[in-house]
């Protein structure tokens, strides 16, 4: 597939910053540069950064180090980060990336947001799972308004559902979508997996109908049970050309750092590039650094130990919640026990408006969570509400519980 004839119209024939292309060529020894517009680092403010971890590392950044941390640096990644997230990415999912095959991104946000600039015109659609994160719509409704919703069930996204929607699509002849967007785990707001074999469907899907996957995957490493880690949909992609996947460290290091990665077919990745120079340039060289410098000193076994460790606390407040619920919602109340993630999202009888209960009783009640609509592209998911267990004490997991099934109780009764 020509990747020029997907490119949405805003998105095509894009020419390369010619003073960042050249930036190559500065890396050539002996080369005295004249040509790039870099301020010199003896001016820069920093003259040395201590940084110390909770594991107990120490990393000290000085010298030519921190000049070119403060400095501009290359629209794709920092180099030697991009060699650490290679042997970080076959680690974890066992597939190997060319330096051509990934970017860093401020955030997996950023992704979402990229993949719709590029592919999506005003009128294209896409196809998601509804309840979908907020997020991702904010993102795509940038572009487009057009979406195909496929509800979710407990093995996530109904892709039969998507098939039969799709074959419709084809038989009357209207336009396909451009991708197919996916949380494969600890789905937010849902709280699901993808199924293997849905995995499996849902390529075989896109190959039939010649789409792309875009994989959204911040919570994959928060694991809260012992059942083993599903492949991704990248890794079982062995065509290596049908999915775009998001890799995040919000959710496993520090969300304020804004720092995630895409990897992806190799001009897909150059799009995402292409749009890096004309927006942000670069994600931050300076954070990019204290990753690099953090996943270097901590190796990958433990890191991976202690995001192990700090899911074990979000494993005994998912399960504190479980306990409440069932303890003060009525039996009516449906929710499943998420694998992975933050979020338990519950469904309450039809009856119920989420909206209208939050706006009418948090206040009085004390209690907050996020109503269904929020999650909905049609005005949809009224009587559905979204917990999260990742900031709360056990013991205010269990009274928000109370207070939430007063809320139910009133709402019934209004
Ligand atoms: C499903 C999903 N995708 C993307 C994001 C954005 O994450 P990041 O902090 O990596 O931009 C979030 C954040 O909550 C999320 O839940």
């Amino acid at each position: 597939m020509d990747i020029q004839d997907r490119l949405a119209d805003r998105a095509k024939d894009k020419s390369p910053s010619a003073i960042r292309e050249l930036l190559a060529y500065m890396k050539i020894d002996g080369m005295i540069s004249l040509g790039g517009g870099y301020p010199n680092p003896d001016t820069f403010a920093f003259e040395r950064v201590r940084i110390e971890f909770k594991d107990g590392q120490k990393i000290e950044i000085d010298g030519e180090e921190l000049a070119s941390a403060s400095q501009y640096g290359p629209s794709d990644a920092h180099s030697t980060l991009k060699q650490e997230i290679q042997q970080w990415h076959s680690f974890k999912d066992n597939v190997e990336l060319r330096d051509d095959q990934i970017v860093v991104l401020n955030g997996s946000q950023e992704g979402l947001f990229i993949m719709a600039y590029l592919f999506a015109n005003h009128d294209d659609r896409l196809v998601f799972s509804e309840p979908i994160y907020p997020g991702t719509l904010a993102a795509f409704r940038s572009f487009t308004k057009n979406f195909i919703a496929v509800p979710l069930d407990s093995h996530g996204m109904q892709t039969e559902i998507l098939e039969q929607k799709l074959e419709t699509i084809e038989m009357t002849g209207e336009v396909l979508p451009k991708f197919i967007y996916t949380i494969p785990n600890g789905h937010n707001p849902g709280g699901v997996a993808l199924s293997l074999s849905r995995r499996k469907h849902m390529l075989d899907i896109a190959e039939r109908y010649d789409l792309f996957i875009l994989e959204d995957d911040p919570y994959q490493l928060l694991k809260l049970d012992k059942s083993p880690q599903l492949p991704t949909i990248q890794s079982l992609d062995k065509s290596r050309k049908r999915v775009v996947r998001l890799d995040s460290f919000s959710k496993i290091f520090a969300p304020g750092l804004r720092i995630g990665y895409v990897s992806g077919p190799a001009d897909i990745m150059r799009q995402f590039v292409l749009f890096k120079q004309s927006a942000n340039l670069h994600t931050s060289t300076f954070i990019q650094v204290i990753l690099l410098r953090y996943l270097k000193a901590a190796g990958h076994q433990k890191f991976m130990e202690l995001i192990k460790k700090n899911c074990e606390s979000y494993r005994i407040n998912r399960d504190a919640m479980v306990v409440a619920a069932k303890k003060h919602l009525i039996p009516e109340v449906k929710f499943n026990i998420p694998g992975e993630g933050m979020f338990i999202w519950f469904e309450l009888p039809k009856q119920c408006n989420c909206k209208r209960m939050i706006e009418e009783q948090c206040e009085e009640l004390k209690v907050l969570l996020v109503p269904g609509d929020a999650f909905s592209s049609q005005n949809g998911c009224k009587n559905f509400m979204r917990a999260s267990f990742s900031m709360v004490s056990p013991e205010d997991i269990d009274e928000g519980m109370r207070r939430f099934g007063a809320m139910i109780k009133n709402e019934l009764h209004r």
